[in-house]
C-alpha cells in the first residue's frame, strides 16, 4: 500500500514523477525482498548498489558530461525517500556517494579530479566514503590529530579516523585532516585517499544497531602519501569544504528519515485498518487513530522542509547562497519525525511491533541513526540557533 503524499502545489515535474517512480520501483522489487536477510547478517548488499548505479542513483545530481543523471536536489531527495522507504541501509550508500563524495567534488573539484572520480562513483562501480570523525573528535570536528605533513613536493598522512560510512568497501575516501595545527579549524584541508594505496588500511568494523547492511569502520594512515593533486580545494579550505558538504549531506539524511517513517506509517495504517481487539479494528479506537493523526501530520511538515531545502540547495547553484539553515531544520524535525513515527509503529503492533516477523521492528533500530550521523540534533539545534541569533 502506497498512501497519498501531499506536496506543494507545481513542485514535481514529469520528470521528478517518473525518477520517483522508478526508484519506487526498483526499491520494493529488489531492494525490499532482501532487506530483512542482510540486516540479520549485517552483508554488505553489493549487487544491488551496483544496480542502483546503473539506474542512475548514485549520481542524480552529477551532470550526465561525468557519467551522472543530471538532474537536481529535489530528483535526489524523492529517489532517495524511496530506497529508504524499502531499506534505509541501501539509501545511506547511496546519500554518501551522492551528497558527502560526488558533491564535494563537483563543487571543489579541479576539472582531473572531476574525471577521475565523478564517472566512476556516480555510476556505482565505484564507492566513496566521507571521513571528518575521529576516536577523539566526533560534533566537536575542528579538534582533529591526524596529521598530513609536508614531505618533498607532497605530504605524508598519519593518524586514525572513526565511524566512516562505506569504508570497508570504499576505493575512495575525501578524507579530512590537520596540514597546519596551530591554526585550529583553519588549519585542516581535504584530501582524495585512493584505499588500494599502500599506507592506508581499514580498522575495526562497527557492529551497530541499525543500518546493519551499510558497512562501517575505523580507517588508519600510517605514512600514506599524498600529491598536491590530490588535494581538494586550498590547505587551509577542508573545515569549509566539510561543512560545505554536510549541509548538503544533511538533506540527504532527512530525505531517509523520512522514507523510514512513511514506511512505519503505512505498515500502521495497513494493520488498524486489519487486526482487531475488542470486537472492533484497533483503528477505531481514538487513542490509535490520534497516534495516526500526529504520524501523517509530522510526516508531512518534514517533507515541506525537505522539498524546501532541496530546492534552497539547487537555486544556490546560481545564488551562492548558504541554505544550512534549511538543511539543518529538514535533518532535525525529519529525523525525530522518523523516532517518534517508528516508536508509534512498534506500539500499535504490539507484540508483532517486536517480532523479527515483521520489518516494523528495523524501522526503529535503523531511524535513531538519523539525529545522530551528519551532526547529531543538538549540533542540528545549535548551527539553527546560531544562524537565527547571530549569537555564539
Ligand atoms: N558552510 C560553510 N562554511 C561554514 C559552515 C557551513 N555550513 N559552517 C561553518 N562554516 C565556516 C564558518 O563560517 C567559519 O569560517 P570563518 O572562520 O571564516 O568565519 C568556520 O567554518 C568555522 O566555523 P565555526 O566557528 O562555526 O566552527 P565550530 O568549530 O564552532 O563548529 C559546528 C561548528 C556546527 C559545531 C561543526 O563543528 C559541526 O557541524 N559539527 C558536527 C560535525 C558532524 O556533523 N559530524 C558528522 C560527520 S560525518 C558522519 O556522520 C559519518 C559518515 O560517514 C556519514
Amino acid at each position: 500500500m502506497v498512501t497519498k503524499e501531499l506536496q506543494p502545489a507545481g513542485t514535481l515535474s514529469e520528470e521528478h514523477e517518473m525518477l520517483r517512480q522508478a526508484a519506487r520501483e526498483f526499491a520494493q522489487n529488489e531492494i525490499a525482498p532482501i532487506a530483512a536477510e542482510h540486516d540479520e547478517s549485517g552483508e554488505f548488499p553489493l549487487e544491488t548498489v551496483r544496480k542502483m548505479g546503473k539506474m542512475g542513483f548514485m549520481g542524480i545530481e552529477v551532470p550526465e558530461d561525468y557519467g551522472g543523471a543530471g538532474m537536481d536536489t529535489l530528483a535526489y531527495v524523492l529517489a532517495l525517500e524511496e530506497i529508504c522507504k524499502a531499506d534505509a541501509a541501501h539509501g545511506t550508500v547511496m546519500s554518501v556517494n551522492n551528497s558527502l563524495f560526488c558533491y564535494g567534488i563537483l563543487k571543489f573539484g579541479t576539472e582531473e579530479q572531476k574525471q577521475k572520480y565523478l564517472r566512476a562513483v556516480a555510476s556505482g562501480e565505484a564507492i566513496g566514503a566521507y571521513s571528518l570523525t575521529e576516536p577523539m573528535s566526533g560534533s566537536d570536528a575542528a579538534t582533529m590529530r591526524s596529521r598530513a605533513t609536508r614531505e618533498g613536493d607532497g605530504y605524508s598522512i598519519n593518524g586514525r579516523k572513526s565511524w566512516v560510512t562505506s569504508a570497508p568497501v570504499a576505493d575512495y575516501v575525501l578524507l579530512f585532516t590537520m596540514t597546519d595545527p596551530d591554526k585550529g579549524a583553519k588549519g585542516i584541508s581535504a584530501f582524495l585517499i585512493d584505499t588500494n594505496k599502500s599506507g592506508f588500511t581499514r580498522g575495526k568494523k562497527e557492529p551497530k544497531l541499525g543500518i546493519r547492511a551499510s558497512a562501517t569502520s575505523e580507517i588508519v594512515f600510517d605514512n600514506y602519501k599524498a600529491s598536491e593533486a590530490d588535494r581538494l580545494g586550498a590547505e587551509g579550505d577542508g573545515f569549509k569544504i566539510a561543512m560545505t558538504v554536510l549541509d548538503a549531506g544533511r538533506i540527504g539524511i532527512a530525505a531517509q528519515a523520512l522514507g523510514i517513517a512513511e514506511a512505519a506509517y503505512e505498515a500502521s495504517v495497513k494493520y488498524v485498518q486489519e487486526r482487531e481487539a475488542f470486537g472492533q479494528k484497533i483503528g477505531e479506537f481514538q487513542g490509535t487513530g490520534f497516534k495516526i493523526a500526529d504520524m501523517k501530520t509530522r510526516i508531512e511538515a518534514a517533507r515541506g522542509l525537505i522539498y524546501n531545502a532541496a530546492q534552497a540547495k539547487t537555486r544556490s547553484k546560481e545564488t551562492g547562497e548558504r541554505y544550512t539553515l534549511q538543511a539543518s531544520m529538514a535533518k532535525l524535525f525529519a529525523s525525530e519525525t522518523a523516532m517518534f513515527c517508528t516508536h508509534a509503529a512498534v506500539q500499535i503492533h504490539g507484540g508483532m511491533g517486536y517480532s523479527k516477523e515483521l520489518p516494523v521492528e528495523r524501522y526503529f533500530r535503523d531511524a535513531k541513526i538519523t539525529e545522530i550521523y551528519e551532526g547529531t540534533s543538538e549540533i542540528q539545534r545549535m548551527v539553527i540557533a546560531r544562524m537565527e541569533t547571530g549569537l555564539r
